[in-house]
């Protein structure tokens, strides 16, 4: 990554800290990734040459910009899912300024409704960064869309382990996966479909 695009995303941080500071209401702020965790998750995309990558949460597009340079490094593609269409058209235009336009498509869509849409193995990496309460409902998709050799990730696995667990329930129980904890940001539980 060069030093251009890690300096738009540490001028993100910095104003993504200084806006949630201001709002009490949880879904008002913006609760983008922390730069280590960020770190961890534009390795690992490299490590398994994720050329398709599907996250769930675009928020202001900090991991969006993890991602997309991770997949320029091996040709791949970014698609970037959230509810939210002004959230969107702000990270849109961050990540048209750091010239990664041509590696992400965004879409304003529910992640379950989108990732149910999906063939069988045609995800390299799914990230879910969206509400983790919510991801049960969305079983199997999450790991059917999964190829093998693919991995999930979802954040927030240290900071609400309460409301990850059941997720983590349902990935410790297939026999296909191999899963753990990295303790980065706010812990980024990690699947890898073997
Ligand atoms: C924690 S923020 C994502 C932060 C982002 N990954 C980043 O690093 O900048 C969560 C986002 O998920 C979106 N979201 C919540 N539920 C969703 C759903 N079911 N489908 C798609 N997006 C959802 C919210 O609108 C919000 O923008």
């Amino acid at each position: 990554m060069d030093a251009t695009l890690r300096k738009i995303i540490a001028e993100l941080n910095e104003a993504a800290a200084e806006h949630d500071a201001t709002r009490p209401d949880r879904l008002d702020r913006w609760r983008v990734l922390e730069p280590d965790a960020g770190e961890f998750l534009w390795f690992l995309a490299q490590s398994v040459a994720a050329r398709i990558v599907v996250e769930v949460g675009t928020s202001r597009g900090v991991s969006t910009l993890w991602l997309a340079d991770a997949a320029r490094a091996v040709g791949g593609h970014v698609l970037s899912l959230d509810s939210d269409a002004e959230a969107q058209r702000l990270a849109r235009r961050t990540v048209t300024d750091a010239g990664l336009a041509d590696r992400v498509e965004f879409r304003v869509e529910d992640g379950g409704a989108a990732l149910a849409r999906m063939p069988d193995g045609s995800v390299d990496l799914l990230f879910l960064d969206a509400e983790r309460v919510e991801y049960p409902s969305w079983w199997p998709h999450p790991l059917r869309v999964l190829r093998q050799g693919g991995v999930l990730v979802a954040d927030n696995a240290l900071s609400h382990p309460e409301e990850i667990a059941p997720l983590r329930d349902l990935l410790l129980r297939d026999p296909r996966l191999t899963v753990t904890t990295i303790n980065v940001g706010k812990g980024e539980l990690v699947a890898l479909r073997r």
